[in-house]
């Protein structure tokens, strides 16, 4: 691997960073773990996250390693990664971390993360795991991060008891979804449940875009980042639906408050209670539900987003191992066997929502939805997207300018969907063109 002055090849996000350089760090500044130990930084916060980690920690104790846990709050991970960012400047870096898709290249780069191609190695991970999943541990021919499981995105999650108590039958296209909407909302229920914050926008409009431009212009957009592909009348009609879909949250005839930044896991208790009936969102979420006792085909339908069906739009779960002075290597190197193994990929996405990511499990155990999942991503004919918002596609800060200028778009309501779409291209023209890795998504 290309090793550089590590300073040098400072990240553009931490530039701002940079004076916390000019004082050396003592030694006795980072984290001291015992042998054995292991703090893994993540944002695994919510009850069903919570429980899918402490899953994965009770398999690690079983073989000697201690998982000390380090979660920072805040869905889709943005604080955690600040965190990260702020910890490896200071050379207080944990020992693991949750470092998802493309927000690995930097540090990989820097060298800082641990190569783990022996071990892929020696588990035969280019032969057991997804090759979409491969490509996204992977960083100029080298594997630096050990996977734990493949959300999906594009889901349109209808609470059933809702549907029945008012005989609305589920509807599955987007005339069918108004109709219905119009209905709930005359019997005094919210239609939609949604959240102004920004990565639970984003989240939303890419499983829009989607449906709007189909897997191939997605991926000229997304993978490709060609910005001609911006100018496509697909992303103005996307942008649309976005500001129709979030009105349906709001309260009906223009009345005060809005759908304001809520965690993700508040949406989710009100649609397990039937305060909103539909929800679009990562399957996360259906981990949650799981949590509260929901069952996937009885209290809940998981569709996917009208024009998505075919399509799997995804994000991969990762835990990268960080270098530091090479001493937990033996440590972190078994950790990562582990997380890739069948059983820990079965106890934890059973829990998590997310499916497995090696070819070679028994799945018919897992709830019907994630069946469903697990068998769209497995089939090779089967268009696999990668998520902007969840670092599938572009870089940390590439992905945060243009989840601001989505968010931008769903606030103001003076903002048309066209000036919208100019605003993306303006931002897609400007964003230097993609960095080299070792193999597309
Ligand atoms: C995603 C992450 C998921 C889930 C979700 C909500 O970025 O991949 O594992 O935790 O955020 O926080």
């Amino acid at each position: 691997m290309r090793r550089m002055l590590w300073a040098a090849a400072l990240p553009m996000s931490l530039w701002s960073a940079l004076p916390v350089l000019a004082a050396p760090v003592p030694a006795s500044a980072a984290v001291a773990e015992a042998p054995g130990e292991l703090t893994v930084l993540h944002w695994w916060t919510s009850t069903s996250e919570r429980a899918a980690a402490n899953h994965v920690a009770a398999r690690l104790a079983e073989q000697g390693l201690r998982w000390v846990d380090s979660a920072v709050a805040g869905g889709g991970g943005g604080p955690a990664v600040k965190v990260l960012n702020e910890r490896i400047l200071r050379r207080m870096a944990p020992k693991v971390a949750q470092l998802n898709g493309q927000s690995m290249n930097e540090w990989a780069d820097m060298g800082l993360l641990l190569e783990l191609d022996a071990v892929a190695q020696r588990k035969g991970w280019a032969r057991t795991l997804f090759p979409q999943v491969l490509s996204q541990l992977s960083v100029r021919e080298h594997i630096v991060a050990a996977p734990l499981g493949i959300h999906r995105i594009n889901n349109l999650y209808l609470n059933l008891a809702v549907f029945r108590q008012h005989g609305i039958e589920p509807p599955t296209d987007w005339a069918g979804l108004t109709r219905a909407a119009a209905r709930l909302r005359s019997a005094g229920v919210t239609p939609v449940a949604f959240s102004d914050e920004p990565w639970q926008v984003a989240t939303v409009f890419e499983a829009l875009l989607l449906g709007e431009a189909g897997p191939q212009l997605y991926r000229r957009m997304m993978v490709a980042q060609e910005w001609q592909a911006f100018e496509d009348p697909a992303l103005e009609r996307a942008f649309r639906r976005l500001r129709q879909w979030r009105s349906l949250s709001l309260p009906a005839g223009g009345a005060a408050g809005g759908a304001a930044e809520r965690p993700w896991t508040e949406l989710v208790a009100d649609f397990a209670a039937g305060r909103a009936a539909l929800l679009i969102t990562g399957d996360w979420a259906r981990g949650e539900l799981g949590a509260l006792g929901l069952e996937g085909g009885r209290d809940f339908d998981c569709r996917a987003v009208p024009g998505t069906a075919a399509a799997h739009l995804f994000s991969i779960d990762t835990l990268a191992m960080l270098a530091g002075d090479r001493s937990a290597q033996p440590e972190q190197e078994k950790m990562a066997e582990l997380l890739a193994s069948a059983t820990v990929q079965l106890g934890y996405n059973r829990i998590k929502g997310s499916v497995p990511v090696r070819k070679d499990v028994p799945v018919d155990e897992l709830d019907p939805c994630a069946q469903q999942s697990y068998r769209l991503f497995a089939n090779p004919a089967t268009p696999r997207v990668p998520s902007l918002v969840h670092r599938m596609a572009f870089g940390e800060v590439g992905k945060n300018a243009l989840i601001e200028t989505v968010h931008r778009f769903a606030l103001d309501p003076a903002q048309t969907p066209a000036a919208a779409q100019r605003r993306l291209l303006g931002l897609l023209r400007a964003l230097p063109s993609k960095p080299a890795r070792s193999a597309a998504p």
